[in-house]
């Protein structure tokens, strides 16, 4: 037992690489809390299948997305780094609190709604209605304190709440209450084409999206299309310059600068100075990232050797919290033999 905080975040490995507002929105604020912390971070592919899959492409995508955790800087000796599924503490826990939520409560969650409305009624499943079930199973398994999120997961932690106060107050004190860390400054990047909706790997267009595993090449040329507006002047303005904005904040969070400080230096000077050093930045920062997420999968079994050591870590908790909960709803233990 350590006295460290617990903390607890997931991603899931629904694409070949993590898109730049993962990085920025997740996995560097991930890196920074993993210290202070006891962090336990996941990747959900029992998420992931709550929509159409190949599924060796789900197998495959969940490799990759473990290696860019540990490329991004996730230590998995000091984090708890594993693959959701890996632990069937979480389907179970999940189950029990299915039954505790509101079918209304459900249906009220934007997320839900705005995927139901992209897929398509035909393929709108009961797996995705109880999403964000799962998702409140994987935070209180381990007694999570602070679920560091982007803005889009407010909701889902929300619930989390809801639930598990409304569980505890039902049959006994059982769940420790989370809290969403949302940094409000890059809670939110957004589409270089769009720079009015956010950067997602689901995106229609991939235009706008920068993949953390993409040719550096590749990166740099996005970054210099990136729409902005015809004012000319680098000054940050969401309302009025969302385009410009979006790169300043991209800018400042990856190069640990201040937006005032890099709009002193660009003043005058044009977007496409602004693009250039933005690009630099973020193939200096994706270009190590992408080889050493190269080296990691070549060697499948190392990763994947990791993966269960982490995983063993991770059900050890989870299995005290599962077990405590059984217990509560009054489900007749299994006698040992
Ligand atoms: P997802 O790709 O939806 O599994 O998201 C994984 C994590 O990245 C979540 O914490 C999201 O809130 C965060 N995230 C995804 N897209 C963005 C974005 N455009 N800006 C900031 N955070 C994001
Ligand atoms: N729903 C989250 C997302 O799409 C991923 C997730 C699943 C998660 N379980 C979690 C995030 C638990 C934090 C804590 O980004």
């Amino acid at each position: 037992m350590t006295d460290k905080t617990r903390l607890y975040s997931g991603m899931q490995p629904s694409a070949e690489s993590l898109q730049l507002g993962n990085y920025i929105g997740a996995l560097l604020n991930w890196k920074k809390l993993q210290e202070a912390n006891d962090a336990f971070f996941s990747i959900v592919d029992l998420h992931a299948i709550t929509v159409a899959q190949d599924p060796a492409l789900l197998r495959s995508n969940t490799r990759r997305t473990a290696a860019q955790y540990i490329a991004a800087g996730i230590d998995p000796s000091a984090s708890t780094l594993y693959v959701q599924s890996h632990v069937p503490a979480h389907a179970e826990l999940a189950w029990l609190l299915n039954t505790i939520t509101g079918f209304g409560e459900a249906s009220r969650m934007t997320q839900f709604k705005d995927k139901s409305l992209r897929h398509g009624s035909d393929s709108v499943t009961v797996g995705l209605f109880a999403y964000p079930v799962l998702m409140a199973a994987d935070i209180l398994l381990y007694d999570a304190k602070i679920v560091p999120v982007g803005e889009d997961q407010r909701q889902h932690v929300e619930l989390t709440r809801d639930l598990a106060a409304r569980f505890n107050s039902r049959f006994g004190e059982t769940f420790v209450i989370p809290e969403a860390d949302i940094v409000k400054e890059t809670a939110k990047i957004y589409d270089l084409q769009n720079p009015t909706s956010k950067m997602s790997k689901s995106a229609e267009s991939h235009a706008g999206v920068i993949w953390v595993l993409d040719e550096p090449s590749v990166t740099a040329k996005k970054i210099m299309r990136a729409v902005t507006d015809a004012d000319g002047g680098v000054v940050f303005d969401r309302e009025n310059k969302p385009g410009v904005a979006n790169l300043l904040t991209i800018y400042s969070v990856m190069a640990n600068r201040s937006i005032s400080s890099l709009e002193d230096e660009y003043a005058g000077r044009g977007y496409g100075d602004l693009k250039k050093g933005l690009a630099e930045v973020v193939t200096g920062t994706f270009g190590p990232i992408r080889e050493r997420v190269l080296e990691l999968l070549a060697d499948p079994a190392e990763l994947d050797r990791l993966l269960a050591q982490n995983a063993d870590r991770a059900a050890e908790v989870a299995n005290v919290t599962l077990a405590k909960a059984y217990d509560r709803v009054g489900l007749l233990p299994r006698p040992r033999r």
